[in-house]
């Protein structure tokens, strides 16, 4: 198991971002074959290859790409979901940067599948550099005729648009991204059962697609190569590669794209190790996820099976390691403070809850915690968890309810001795209304 580059194959083979090199190294071999192929075909070839969505829910692909009507009659479209704003998770940016071609092929493949005249690609406002390597791939498809009216004489059109975003992270929810798309607020909309699919109304209450960069980068390979041999990598449910993007105390953090099913430990080895002490936690999929401990992480493959049998989810892939001089409270404090920032304000559990978990994890880590705030931080929690109205509600409680699972005894720390179990600092209130009687430098 471990590293097996398939998006990444050629990654760091010189000028690859560029078309004649792309095309050396079997660019668009994929599509020439996608447009001598039914559209069910390519459906059932992404199919049997089990690929899984990778933006973090881990849903078939191909039922979306099978939800959209099977003909022209009216428009629909494609979207590429590449806001990446889950913290720990870069694996986007570094495809959208060195191989863009992978996914300009991937979305044309996409579109040939689902008869989709239009594409969009939403990239986060922060990612102007690897949107100008899209931009740049765009054109050189366009001109060697991969995109455009009439691609490879197949008499399918496609274009391909650029969207860029502002740096939210809630648009990177699929429905506030539709929104913030169309030029609206980025708020998400009611979901499905109380709402059609988006294979159903998208944009413009059209029939939209919306996949990660991973997902069309990884269909584009499933094609080139075939199903047979993409299924053959992983495990029954997890098929094909992941990658990771390895951040924090290790020797060589980056993107590393691993056959499912890697144990967890395999890959922090190949990341270079835990640095300046031993492991004391890993995040596995993006900070919106569960933190495992160390002997947790001992039990853990990469593959979206076992990371629940474990009690977390293999999310984005934004794996993030710890040594035993992290303080996990000042951590929940600094996680539950993006998603107070980020939270959008549309319903009441996550406007209000994000900014009391805040609340109380500022207060304990400014030397002023108090008995019973890790009941109300689990109180507040399972008042957001499944109430809210989009996924950003459930990201912030998740890591913090599991935090405290996992490492009850340092809240517990913190509250009765006013300072961090392993030595350190107290912050400065962010709330100037909490306990102000007590001292900063609790020690
Ligand atoms: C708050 C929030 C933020 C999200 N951010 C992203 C993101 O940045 N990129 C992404 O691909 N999916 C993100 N998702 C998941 C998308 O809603 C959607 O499931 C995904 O784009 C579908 O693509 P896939 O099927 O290829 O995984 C986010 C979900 C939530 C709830
Ligand atoms: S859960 Fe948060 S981000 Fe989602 S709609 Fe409610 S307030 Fe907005």
């Amino acid at each position: 198991m471990a590293i097996r580059n398939l998006i990444f194959e050629f990654r760091d083979v010189p000028g690859i971002s560029n078309l004649d090199v792309w095309e050396k190294h079997g660019g668009y071999d994929g599509l020439k074959k996608a447009v001598a192929m039914e559209r069910q075909t390519i459906v059932d070839e992404v199919k049997a290859a089990g690929l899984r969505g990778r933006g973090g829910a881990g849903f078939p692909t191909w039922i979306k790409w099978n939800g959209l009507p099977k003909n022209y009659d009216a428009p629909h479209y494609i979207l590429c979901n590449a806001d990446e704003g889950e913290p720990g998770t870069f694996k986007d940016r570094e495809t959208l940067l060195k191989v863009p071609h992978a996914l300009v092929e991937g979305m044309a493949i996409a579109s040939l599948a689902t008869y989709s005249r239009v594409g969009f690609i939403y990239i986060r406002g922060e990612y102007a550099e690897p949107a100008w390597q899209v931009r740049k791939a765009i054109d050189q498809a366009y001109a060697k005729g991969y995109l455009g009216k009439n691609i490879l004489g197949s008499g399918h059109d496609f274009d391909l648009y650029i969207h860029m975003g502002a740096g939210s992270y809630e648009c990177g929810e699929e429905s506030a991204l539709m929104s913030s798309l169309m030029g609206e607020r980025g708020n998400p909309r009611l979901k499905f059962p109380h709402a059609p699919l988006p294979t159903v109304a998208g944009i413009w209450q059209a029939p939209t697609l919306i996949n990660n960069v991973e997902s069309y980068c990884a269909a584009r390979w499933i094609i080139a190569h075939g199903s047979a041999e993409y299924a053959a990598l992983g495990t029954e449910r997890s098929k094909g590669t992941k990658i990771m993007s390895v951040s924090g105390h290790v020797a060589k953090p980056g993107n590393y794209e691993v056959e499912m099913g890697t144990p967890l430990m395999e890959l922090l080895q190949a990341a270079g190790g835990v640095t300046n002490g031993r492991l004391k936690a890993v995040i596995p999929g993006g900070s919106s996820v569960q933190i495992m401990t160390a002997e947790q992480c001992e039990k853990i493959n990469l593959d979206y099976e076992s990371c629940s049998a474990n009690g977390t989810l293999l999310g984005s892939g934004g794996m993030m390691a710890f040594n035993d001089l992290t303080d996990i409270v000042l951590l929940m404090r600094r996680t539950s403070e993006f998603y107070m920032h980020e939270s959008c304000g549309k319903c009441t559990p996550c406007r209000e809850g994000t900014r009391w978990l805040y609340k109380i994890l500022d207060r304990i880590c400014s030397g002023g915690g108090r008995q019973g705030d890790v009941e109300l931080l689990l109180d507040v929690c399972s008042q957001i968890d499944g109430r809210s109205y989009c996924g950003l509600g459930d990201a912030a409680c998740w890591p913090i309810a599991g935090a405290i699972k996992a490492f009850r005894h340092e809240f517990d720390y913190w509250i009765e001795h006013k300072r961090s179990p392993v030595g350190a600092q107290c912050v400065p209130p962010a709330f100037e209304t909490i306990n102000p009687a007590l001292s900063l430098t609790a020690s």
